[in-house]
């Protein structure tokens, strides 16, 4: 299966959560940084993974960028997922809902639940435990996907 894992990362934070759950989701998939990326990145991908961190309560800037390019059935046919990092507030803001939904709304069918993977500060580092989250949340994609 095509995979692909898209991500967002101001300070490295969330680049380590991508390569790991690249590294998950199999050998041939890949990670690559959102910047500048069009559609045209996205022929033949079955599998779709996107996470960022939460800026200001919503998806940083990058990656809205990246999926205001989407449109209704850009994404039929296609399975996907979405994570972020976020600080360990009372009211964090939840930027993999809303990219879960941007997935679903351009077609993509979603099977993990958007979630959040939390840093001890702004510029991290990743809180404890957190990467072995990543890794187990790619453990269920590759189970949802098999099923
Ligand atoms: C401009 C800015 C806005 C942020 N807003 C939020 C926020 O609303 N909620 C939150 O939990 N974290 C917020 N953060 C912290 C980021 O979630 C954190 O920097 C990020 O997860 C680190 O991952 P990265 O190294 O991949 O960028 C913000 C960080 C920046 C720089």
């Amino acid at each position: 299966m095509s995979t692909l894992v898209v991500y967002d990362s101001n300070f490295g934070n969330t680049q380590v959560i991508a390569e790991a759950i690249a590294a998950e989701l199999g050998e041939d998939t890949r990670a690559v940084p959102v910047a500048g990326l069009g559609l045209d990145s996205l022929t033949g991908v079955e599998l779709l993974v996107v996470g960022g961190p939460v800026n200001g309560w919503r998806p940083s800037p990058r990656m809205q960028t990246f999926l205001a390019q989407f449109s209704h059935g850009t994404l039929r046919g296609v399975r996907a997922a979405a994570f972020d990092t976020r600080l360990r507030l009372f009211i964090h803001g939840d930027a993999a809902g809303k990219m879960a939904h941007a997935l679903e709304r351009a077609g993509a069918h979603i099977v993990a639940r958007p979630v959040g993977f939390v840093v001890e500060g702004t510029h991290g580092p990743l809180a404890a435990g957190e990467l072995e989250k990543a890794v187990a949340w790619a453990g269920s994609i590759v189970s949802a996907i098999h099923r």
